[in-house]
């Protein structure tokens, strides 16, 4: 069924179609015929959402500001997830990680070969030389915003310092290839690329994700890629880039015990930097860093 030019936008914008997503819609018919794999109308945010999701990403990028003033040698990994689960309850915010499909605790802390989902121990006590993953999600009126940073205790040696710097590389690469009317496949390309030709791995199992009404939506963000495949980018779609770079080989297991934490095979570090980012018209917003 059609929709008529002068009927509203199915994107509730309350706008003619005719003004809003036609044109959009019309260039996605033409590549579906195409045999362009094309993202459906329920990833595609309107204004009324963006505007919600980039209010979480503000409350999301706070905390993490606050995360950064806060961390250092001699913290527990719990005490991260006390400031993080205070200021985003006092904030008006709700930490989307507490509880999710059983997840414990309101944020992931991930040190040295955890690659990622470690789960906060009040025994867990920084330690100089150590390099840690924080990775916070908001949920603010019911939007969500997802974003994660490194931070290194102390004086952590060249060989990590090179792959946390390396990464945030990698994940700013992908920013720049994330374009409207370009592929999803193009971002996991140039990160790939880049890790590749510097000797490091990427994680396989474990991508960005679309991210905004829920914590994890469509489409799934790979980090490793080929150029022009994998689905077309659209403006008003959000997703999360979130690259998990090792310094050894790319294998991973997930700890049988808490079901959660995710560490190298190899036992060597890994690190990751997570953005969430909306398409624009010209190019794209990070909403959360
Ligand atoms: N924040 C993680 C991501 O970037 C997901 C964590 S799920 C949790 O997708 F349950 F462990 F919080
Ligand atoms: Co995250
Ligand atoms: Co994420």
């Amino acid at each position: 069924m059609k929709l008529g030019r002068n009927e509203e936008c199915w994107c509730h914008s309350k706008k003619k179609y005719k003004n809003c997503h036609l044109r959009i819609d019309e260039r996605l018919e033409q590549l579906k015929e195409q045999g362009k794999l094309v993202p459906g109308h329920e990833i595609i945010k309107n204004e009324k959402q963006i505007a919600g999701i980039r209010e979480a990403g503000k409350l999301n990028t706070e905390i993490l500001d606050r995360v950064s003033e806060f961390i250092k040698e001699g913290i527990s990994t719990e005490e991260i997830n006390h400031l993080v689960h205070e200021y985003t309850i006092s904030h008006g915010g709700i930490p989307a990680p507490l509880g999710y499909e059983g997840y414990p605790k309101s944020v992931c802390v991930s040190i040295d070969e955890v690659v990622c989902h470690g789960i906060p121990d009040k025994n867990r006590i920084l330690k100089q030389g150590e390099i840690v993953n924080v990775d916070v999600t908001t949920i603010l009126n019911g939007y969500f915003a997802d974003a994660s940073r490194m931070f290194c205790i102390g004086d952590v040696g060249q060989e990590k310092q090179k792959l946390v710097e390396f990464t945030k590389e990698c994940l700013e690469l992908g920013v720049q290839a994330a374009k409207p009317w370009g592929y999803l496949g193009d971002i996991g390309y140039v990160i790939s690329q880049h890790a590749y030709e510097n000797g490091y791995s990427v994680v396989r199992e474990i991508g960005g994700h679309g991210v905004g009404l829920e914590f994890h939506e469509e489409p799934w963000v790979s980090h490793i890629g080929e150029p022009n495949t994998d689905m077309i980018l659209v403006p008003g779609m959000i997703f999360t880039i979130e690259p998990m770079i090792n310094i050894g080989a790319e294998d991973v297991y997930e700890d049988e015990k808490d079901g959660w934490t995710i560490r190298t095979k190899d036992g060597k570090p890994s690190a990751q930097w997570e953005y969430t980012l909306l398409i624009t018209e010209t190019g794209n917003e990070i909403l959360t860093w």
